[in-house]
Parts: structure tokens; sequence; C-alpha cells
């Protein structure tokens, strides 16, 4: 490690986990290999029995571990387990608390790719989930069960960017024994570090603005290293209980650290979701400039949504920066050095609307992704939500007339000055009806 824990964020992102011996590689090297040469057999033997040293790619990797370990700094956790993707990340921490019969309490505002995680893969698997909404306490303490293994948020949820009250959600979890994972990709340990208020799991899609341009894939788990088994060892007999190869229980071995071995011994290298060195590289080096980003992104973000705001085209904008924004006050308890850079704009002309300025954007790019340090821009209505009710699109504040914008690092005014064009054109480009629309409204 490079930097001790006392030192600032955009210290540690850049030194924790880079090595500082004399004549050492000053950028981490890449171990670009499956596994490593054991140089006799009493440390191969070691190796297996103790998981001592590195012997195979999939259970531990010099590069990878470089990662983590600046990973797990920044979020102020124990330890943190870099797997292939976001889905892999989720999936490993569900399936490191659930299992067949079990139960999950899950906050209605979450990403497609997990509700579908949750309603298809993990029911058939026998894993049950009840769906809450974020903001009511008294809803998650409800559909808690004597088999609830975890309640389940996004931290700043897509699209309305509900803001989720980790302190008081996992509040409610620990009167059961029971954690609060988070999926923290909107967010960031930039902007929000959730197991300083409570949650004991935290996992990121690095896809987004970990890795930060749209390179590569990855996903982490951080573990708080705070497992107790007195308060919660009933819920959780298979970190408690005898391990099912033989010897004694992630517990024993462990300690407050079980629930964090149990991901990175047993979930992860079995279910084999293992990240390429190379892509642990490339996220390595995009968390060297998170700070620098996120702190761009967030203001660009804010001085966009409040120009949408005052323009004739917009009916509204879903932005927890703005003060108009249900959450807003919230976000400033939660989000103090920023508040993210990804929101929804619905457009008073409907899909026409839409589909005219997802087409006309010239710097903003349309695809489907997020945290770039391009800005990017999709129509949640005919993509990410496309498989919900209009109900459930409503409740989620996605319209017809939506776009959801992901604001990158580009100058301000290039940003604005694309989006102006765009919006310029919807009057010309749209029928004489939702022309006086546009105008009346
Ligand atoms: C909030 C959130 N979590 C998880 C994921 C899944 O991440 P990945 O695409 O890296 O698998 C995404 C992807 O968009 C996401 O937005």
């Amino acid at each position: 490690m490079g930097a001790q824990e006392d030192t600032g964020f955009s210290t540690r992102q850049v030194h924790v986990g880079s090595s500082a011996a004399p004549a050492s590689p000053r950028a981490t090297p890449i171990y670009l290999t499956a596994g490593f040469t054991f140089s006799d057999l009493d440390e191969s033997a070691a190796h297996f029995s103790t998981g001592s040293g590195f012997g195979y790619t999939r259970t531990g990797n010099p590069t990878v571990q470089a990662v983590e370990e600046r990973l797990a700094s920044l979020e102020g956790g124990d330890q943190a387990i870099l797997v292939s993707s976001g889905q892999a990340a989720v999936t490993v921490a569900l399936l490191g608390l659930a299992g067949a019969g079990d139960h999950l309490v899950v906050s209605e505002h979450i990403y497609e790719g997990t509700r579908g995680l949750l309603l298809d893969n993990l029911a058939r698997l026998g894993i049950e989930t009840t769906f809450v909404d974020t903001d009511d306490l008294d809803a998650w303490r409800a559909a808690i069960t004597p088999r609830t293994k975890a309640l389940f948020a996004e931290t700043l949820s897509n699209a309305r960017n509900h803001v989720l009250d980790v302190a008081a959600v996992a509040a409610v979890g620990a009167e059961h024994g029971i954690p609060l994972v988070v999926d923290s990709t909107f967010t960031t340990p930039y902007l929000l570090r959730p197991i300083e208020h409570g949650a004991a799991v935290v996992v990121h899609s690095a896809s987004k603005f970990l890795a930060g341009q749209g390179a590569v894939l990855g996903g982490v788990i951080v573990d708080d290293g705070r497992f107790d088994a007195a308060a919660s060892g009933h819920v959780f007999p298979h970190l408690v209980g005898a391990d099912r190869l033989g010897g004694a229980s992630y517990a024993e071995k462990h300690g407050p650290r079980a629930r964090g071995a149990y991901f990175r011994e047993s979930v992860a290298p079995r279910f084999g979701p293992s990240p390429s060195p190379l892509n642990a590289f490339l996220i390595g080096q995009g968390v060297e400039t998170l700070s620098l980003r996120v702190e761009r992104q967030s203001a660009n973000a804010l001085a966009v949504a409040r120009w949408l705001e005052g323009r004739p085209e917009v009916e509204r904008v879903d932005y927890v920066g703005l003060p108009s924004h249900p959450h807003h006050e919230l976000g400033r308890r939660y989000l103090t050095r920023g508040s993210g850079s990804v929101f929804t704009v619905t457009l008073r002309g409907g899909l026409e609307a839409a589909r005219h300025v997802v087409q006309s954007v010239r710097l903003i790019t349309h695809m489907t992704h997020l945290g770039d340090v391009r800005s990017l821009v999709l129509h949640p209505q005919s993509t990410s939500h496309a498989g919900r009710t209009v109900a459930e699109r409503e409740r989620a504040g996605v319209f017809p007339g939506t776009i959801r914008l992901s604001i990158g690092i580009e100058d301000i005014d290039d940003i604005l000055a694309d989006l102006a064009q765009a919006l310029d054109g919807i009057v010309s480009a749209t029928r004489a009806g939702d022309v006086r629309e546009v105008v009346v409204l």
C-alpha cells in the first residue's frame, strides 16, 4: 500500500494499492496470466490450505488485488472483491447472503438488470423478493420476514434521482440483524460512502464512473468487515455453521470479516465472474481520476439542469441538485460534494420531441451507458423501461417525452450549445398540433 489511510480521497485514489518500493514499476503492472508458479511443494500446499500468495487468477491476481485495495480504501470498507461486471457484483452479493427459501426486501426504484435478476433468475433459485416504496420506512419494516436476508436499494436511482436515506433503512435492517446492501453506482465513493451511514455491503458497476471512460466492464463488492455473529448469526447459518466442505465456520475463521470472506472465497470464485487483469488495470487507472471527473460532471450536470429548467420546451427536470426536486434536502444531507450527473428531463412535446432530441444531438452520444467522460443521452420509455407498465413508468418518472442524460466532463458551453440546437429544432420537427402544444404549454 502506497498511502496512509488518513490521507485524503484524491491522494488515496492515486496511491493505495500501488507499490512505493524502490525500483518497482510506478504504474500497476498487468499480470495477464491464468496462474502463478509455485517455488516448491510446501508453497503450493500452503496456498491451497491458507490462500497465501497467488495461485490461479480466478482466486487472486496482483493487478486485481491492487484495485481492490484502492476501492476498499475509498469506500471506507474492510475489503473489496472485484468482479467482471456490475451485474456480477449484485449477483455475488445477494447469493452470498440468500439461498433457496430465503427472501429479500428491495426498493422499487432499481436498475432493470437487477430487477430481472430478482424476478427471474433468483426467483427460479427459490429466492423471493418484496419490492417497497424506497421512502416508506414502515413498508421496509413490514416487508421483513423470518427468512429475509438483506435489504437492497440504490443510493441514487435511475430515473427519478431518488436518494436513499441510507442510515434510516440500515437501522430498520439492524433491528433484525439484516444487512443493508446498496448499489452506489450513481454516487461513487467520492459523493457518498454508504458504509459510514450504516450500510454493510456496497456494490458498484465499475463499468460506469469508476472506470470512467466507457472502455471496460467491471463490478465491485465492498464489505464493511463488521459481521456480528452474535447479532446476525441466526440470519446467516452458512456463516456461523460448519463449512459445508468441512472445517471451521467462516465466522470462526474470519470473525467480523466472515461475510466478506464468504463473498471472496466461496461465491465469487465458484460462480466464477472473475475480472480480466487487463480490465482491472483499466479500472484502477480510471479510479485515479475519479474525484476530478465526478466533481466536474456534477458541476456540469447542475449547470445543465438549471439551464433546462428555464427552457420552454421542458416540462420537468428530475435532478436532485435542484431545489425543486422532492429529495433535494435529503440529497444535501448525503451528497455533500455534488449531486451526481445522471438525471432525466421530460419534454412537453412528448415522444416526438424526445425522438428529435436523441436523434439530433451532435456532441452528446445516443447510447445506453452512464458515468462516462462523454455526455450521453437515452430515451428510457423505449429502452431501459420498455418492459414496465405505464403506471410503473410514471411512478419512476418515465414519460413518453422523458430523456435521460449522463453529463460528461466536456466544456459546459459546448454541452449547452448542443442541447440548445437540439431543443430549438423541436418546433420545426414536430407536427403543427405538437408545435401549438410546445408553444402554449
Ligand atoms: C445502477 C446499476 N447497477 C448495476 C448495473 C449493471 O452493471 P454492468 O453493466 O457493469 O453489469 C448498472 C448498469 O447500467 C446500473 O446502472
